[in-house]
């Protein structure tokens, strides 16, 4: 990781790439969401619950992106213990938003360089994730391979 301080980031206006704290729910982490799928309309105590609800589980890390006290990108990582590999890890990327005014400062590569740094950290062998054609060239300038296919089952 970065030495630069916090307060370093702060001055250059370089994001702070951090874990999701609950105060964040109201400091735009909602609205940056929304460049996915329309999140804040959620009420707050719906999102405290949503939170409390992640944080019992310590596989589950949320990052984000915190410019000048506001959230303005994050993505979800999921780290997945398998019986395979004899007990290796695997990490699953989830999530991954840029509010929209801040969208082209390459904020998404760095919450994502974040996470896979982080994935390593933990003893990952890899990270995976699902995306779209529109999207896949962010993700392999990065460094992913196209590997398959991804299908879905919808419960409804
Ligand atoms: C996709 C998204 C996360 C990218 O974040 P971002 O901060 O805008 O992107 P960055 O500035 O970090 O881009 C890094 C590089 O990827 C490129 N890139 C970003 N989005 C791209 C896209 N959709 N298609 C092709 N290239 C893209 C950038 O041009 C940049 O290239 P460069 O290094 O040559 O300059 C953001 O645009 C977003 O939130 N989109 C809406 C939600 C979404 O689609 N999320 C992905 C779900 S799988």
């Amino acid at each position: 990781m970065s030495t630069i301080k916090n307060q370093e980031r702060l001055e250059m206006n370089e994001p702070i790439i951090r874990e999701l704290e609950e105060d964040d729910l109201t400091k735009g982490f909602l609205n940056t969401l929304d460049s996915l799928r329309k999140t804040s309309n959620l009420s707050n105590g719906k999102a405290i619950e949503i939170y409390k609800k992640i944080r019992t589980n310590p596989e589950h890390h949320i990052i984000v992106a915190e410019i000048e006290g506001m959230i303005v990108g994050t993505t979800t990582l999921l780290i997945e213990p398998k019986f395979i590999h004899d007990g290796g890890l695997v990490g699953h990327i989830e999530d991954v938003a840029v509010d929209k005014k801040f969208q082209g400062q390459k904020i998404g590569e760095k919450v994502i360089k974040y996470s896979l740094e982080f994935a390593k950290n933990q003893g990952c062998y890899k990270t995976i994730l699902d995306c779209t054609d529109n999207v896949k060239k962010f993700y392999e300038k990065i460094g992913f391979k196209n590997m398959g296919n991804e299908l879905r089952f919808d419960h409804n």
